[in-house]
């Protein structure tokens, strides 16, 4: 610890209640979400009345906002990906005396993908509509790769999906920062996607159930053999929007 600073107590649990001000536009409505890196909360712009999001950093996982501004950096080069999280600006603000970075982004209506699946029947998609969700993650993701970056961190938590009559709106948020982007990383994303495919379909429970078409795309979770078949996120996008049906769906 530097000469002449003090040593402040670990902010682990940052637990802002209703009616709290966040910078000098905002409000705090309610708490969305938490995570490993912070929490989230539902806030007001009080002069206009337009809700938003903001992710507050635990300030042990976020020395000197790096992670933070890392993070706003990324979503901004991302910005014309529909798939990705709108950020809006950066705020720091003071709670419990300890600084705290803090990314204001676009609010999203939907709900993370884990309790979607678990609201459904058995706790699971029916493969044709778990293949729409894949199809809809894989061209998202496809954009992301072709500007040369990574998600880094895609699971069932990061998704957030709003169902709209036959289609779907889903957002990517959390991308985690492990520097410049390289083949694997995109490699990770794409297992990653299937492996959501997978939770999707109600894992290793139901896999040897699943039609031949769902088993050729998870491989059996090989890694492999998955990017042996799909050795890019467009080429499993491709192979989404041509594979011949063999088998009747449910
Ligand atoms: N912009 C947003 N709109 C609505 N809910 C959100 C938004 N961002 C995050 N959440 C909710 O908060 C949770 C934690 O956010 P996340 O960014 O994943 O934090 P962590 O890095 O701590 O995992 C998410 O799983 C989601 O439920
Ligand atoms: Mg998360």
């Amino acid at each position: 610890m530097a000469r002449g600073t003090t040593r402040l107590k670990r902010l682990d649990d940052i637990d802002l209640q209703p009616g709290r001000k966040i910078g000098p536009r905002y409000v705090v409505e309610r708490l969305l979400g938490y995570g490993y890196e912070g929490e989230v909360y539902q806030i007001r712009e009080v002069p206009t009345g337009i809700r938003r999001a903001a992710k507050l950093y635990y300030p042990h996982r976020n020395p000197k906002d790096r992670s933070s501004i890392r993070h706003a950096q990324k979503l901004n080069s991302l910005r014309h990906c529909p798939i990705v999280l709108q950020f809006h600006h950066f705020e720091q603000i003071t709670i419990k005396k300890q600084r705290v970075g803090c990314l204001i982004s676009e609010l999203c209506s939907g709900m993370p993908l884990e309790h979607w699946i678990k609201q459904h029947t058995g706790k699971r998609i029916r493969p044709f509509r778990a293949l729409m969700v894949l199809y809809h993650l894989a061209r998202g993701i496809e954009a992301i790769h072709a500007l040369r970056e990574y998600h880094a961190d895609v699971h069932t938590e990061n998704i957030l999906i709003q169902p709209i009559g036959v289609r779907f709106e889903l957002k990517l948020i959390d991308f985690y920062d492990w520097g410049r982007m390289t083949r694997y990383k995109q490699q990770m994303d794409i297992l990653d996607t299937v492996r959501v495919f997978y939770d999707c379909l109600g894992g290793a429970k139901h896999y040897s159930a699943q039609p031949p078409e769902v088993r050729y795309i998870c491989a059996g979770l090989k890694r492999g053999l998955i990017l042996s078949r799909f050795p890019t996120m467009s080429a499993l996008r491709q192979h989404l929007e041509q594979f011949e049906w063999r088998s009747t769906l449910a």
